[in-house]
C-alpha cells in the first residue's frame, strides 16, 4: 500500500473526527443545561405562585434569582477554570446542576426554592463560560467553529426541551419535575467529564508537558500533536501573566471586541423574544393563548434548526460573514416587527417577522459570540478574560429583562422594536469595524495577530 504523505496537513482523519465530535457533544451538555435551566422557570411560574402563595414581588424574586446566580457564576468561572483546569471546572458545574436541580424540585417554600435556584444560576454562569472554553481548546483549527457552536446548539435544544417539558407537565401541575428533569443531562455530563481528557492547552500552561501531548493525541492529532504542543509552548513562553496583558495595545482590541459582542448579543433583544413571545403574539392579535404558546414553540424549534445551519457554515464562510449577515437581517426583521405593530397588521405578520429575526440571530450573534469570546484571548488568562465577557453577557441580559416591560409601557411595541432595530444596526457597524476573522487560524495564530496589531513581534 502506498502511503499518501502529501496534501493538506490540518484536516483531522475521519475516525478521530467522529470521536472528537462525540467528546464535544458530551461537553456541550453544559450548554443544554444552561438553556434548559434558564427557560424552564417560565412554565413553572404559575404553579409556584399558587403553591407557595407568592405576591408579585416574591414571584419576580423567585424568577430572577437564577440570573443573579449566573452573574456570580460567570464572575468566578474564569478563575476556577484557570486554576483547577477546564475539565474539573465543568465536572464541578455538572455536579452542581444535578444537586440543585433536585433541591429546586424538593423546595418547601420561597426561601429554599430561591436558594436552590441561586445555585442553579451559579452553575448556569459557570457553564456559559467553561463549555465554549473547553470546546475551543480541544478543537483543531479547521473545525473549531463547528465544535464550539455545538454549545449554542445545545443551548437552543435546552430551551426547546424545557418548553416541551413544561407543556407536558403543566396538565398535572407537576412543577417539581420541571426542575428535576435537569438531573438526567447533568448525570450524563458528569459521567462524560470523568472520561474526557483535560484541555491540552491548559495542561501545557500548567506545565504538564507529557499529559498535554497525550491529550492532543487522544483528541485525534496524530503526527501534528508535537508540532501543535510546541506552538502552544512557544506562545505561552512569550505571554505575560495577569490581566495586564489585556491592557497592552493589541490585546486591548481583543478586550473591546469580546465585551462589545457580549453587550450586542443581549441588547439586540433576543431574550425578549425567547421569553415573552407568547405575550408579544397575544398583543399582536393572536386569537388564543394556546395558539400563541404553540407559535412560541415553533420559534424555539426554528432556533435549533438554524443553529445547525450556522454550524455547517461557520468554518466555511467565516465568523465575520455570519455576524454581518445575521445583524443586518435582525435589523430588517425587527423593523418589520415594529411596522406590523404600527400598521395593526394581524398576528401572523408579527409571527413571520419574529421567525426571520430568530433565523438571523441563530445564524450569527447566537453561536458566533460564544465562539469568538472563547477564541480571541491569550491562553494564559483565557478563563479570566472570558469571565469579563461572560459577566457582560449576563449583566446585559439582566438590563434587558428588567427594562423590557417598562419600554413597552413607555414607547409601545412599535417604539420598542424600532429601538432594538437601531441597536442591531449599531451591532452590524461594530462587527464591520472591529471583529477579526478567526476561521482556520489556531488559537496561537489568533494571539500572534493581536500582538502584531499592537506593534509587538
Ligand atoms: C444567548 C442566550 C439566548 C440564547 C437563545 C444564547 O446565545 O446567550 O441569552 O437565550 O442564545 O438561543
Amino acid at each position: 500500500m502506498i502511503e499518501n504523505t502529501s496534501g493538506p496537513p490540518a484536516a483531522v482523519p475521519a475516525a478521530p473526527r467522529a470521536t472528537l465530535i462525540l467528546m464535544a457533544s458530551v461537553a456541550a451538555l453544559g450548554g443544554l443545561l444552561f438553556g434548559y435551566d434558564t427557560s424552564v422557570i417560565s412554565g413553572a411560574m404559575l404553579f409556584l405562585r399558587t403553591d407557595f402563595h407568592l405576591t408579585d414581588v416574591q414571584l419576580e424574586f423567585a424568577v430572577g434569582v437564577a440570573l443573579a446566580g449566573a452573574l456570580v457564576g460567570a464572575a468566578v468561572a474564569g478563575y476556577c477554570a484557570d486554576r483547577w483546569g477546564r475539565r474539573v471546572a465543568l465536572l464541578a458545574t455538572a455536579v452542581g446542576f444535578g444537586v440543585f436541580a433536585v433541591l429546586s424540585g424538593l423546595a418547601t417554600g420561597l426561601v429554599t426554592f430561591s436558594v436552590a435556584r441561586f445555585f442553579v444560576g451559579i452553575c448556569i454562569g459557570m457553564a456559559s463560560l467553561v463549555t465554549p472554553l473547553f470546546l475551543a481548546e480541544m478543537s483543531p483549527a479547521n473545525i473549531r467553529g463547528a465544535l464550539v457552536s455545538l454549545n449554542q446548539l445545545a443551548i437552543t435544544v435546552g430551551i426547546a426541551v424545557a418548553y416541551f417539558v413544561d407543556y407536558e407537565l403543566a396538565a398535572s401541575q407537576n412543577w417539581r419535575w420541571m426542575f428535576m428533569t435537569a438531573v438526567f443531562p447533568a448525570l450524563i455530563l458528569i459521567a462524560g467529564m470523568i472520561f474526557l481528557p483535560e484541555s491540552p492547552r491548559w495542561l501545557a500552561r500548567a506545565g504538564y508537558r507529557e499529559r498535554a501531548l497525550q491529550g492532543f493525541r487522544r483528541l485525534g492529532r496524530g503526527a501534528e500533536a508535537v508540532e501543535e504542543l510546541e506552538d502552544v509552548e512557544r506562545v505561552l513562553s512569550e505571554e505575560q501573566e495577569g490581566f495586564g496583558i489585556l491592557l497592552r495595545p493589541g490585546f486591548r482590541m481583543a478586550l473591546l471586541v469580546g465585551i462589545g459582542l457580549a453587550i450586542f448579543q443581549q441588547i439586540t433583544g433576543v431574550n425578549t423574544i425567547i421569553y415573552y413571545s407568547p405575550e408579544i403574539l397575544r398583543m399582536a392579535g393572536y386569537p388564543s393563548a394556546q395558539a400563541a404558546i404553540i407559535a412560541a414553540g415553533i420559534i424555539g424549534v426554528v432556533n435549533v434548526l438554524i443553529t445547525i445551519v450556522s454550524i455547517v457554515l461557520v468554518d466555511r464562510l467565516g465568523r465575520r460573514f455570519l455576524l454581518l449577515v445575521g445583524t443586518a437581517g435582525m435589523t430588517v426583521a425587527l423593523a418589520l416587527v415594529g411596522l406590523a405593530f404600527q400598521r395593526h397588521m394581524n398576528g401572523r405578520s408579527v409571527f413571520y417577522a419574529v421567525i426571520a429575526y430568530i433565523v438571523f440571530f441563530g445564524i450569527g450573534l447566537g453561536p458566533v459570540v460564544w465562539l469568538l469570546i472563547a477564541e480571541i484571548y491569550p491562553t494564559k488568562i483565557r478563563g479570566k478574560a472570558m469571565s469579563l465577557a461572560t459577566l457582560t453577557v449576563w449583566g446585559a441580559n439582566w438590563i434587558v429583562a428588567s427594562t423590557f416591560l417598562s419600554l413597552i409601557h413607555g414607547v409601545g411595541f412599535t417604539g420598542t422594536f424600532w429601538i432594538y432595530a437601531m441597536i442591531c444596526l449599531l451591532a452590524f457597524l461594530f462587527c464591520l469595524a472591529f471583529v477579526p476573522e478567526t476561521k482556520n487560524k489556531s488559537l496561537e495564530d489568533i494571539e500572534r495577530r493581536w500582538r502584531q496589531l499592537g506593534g509587538d513581534r
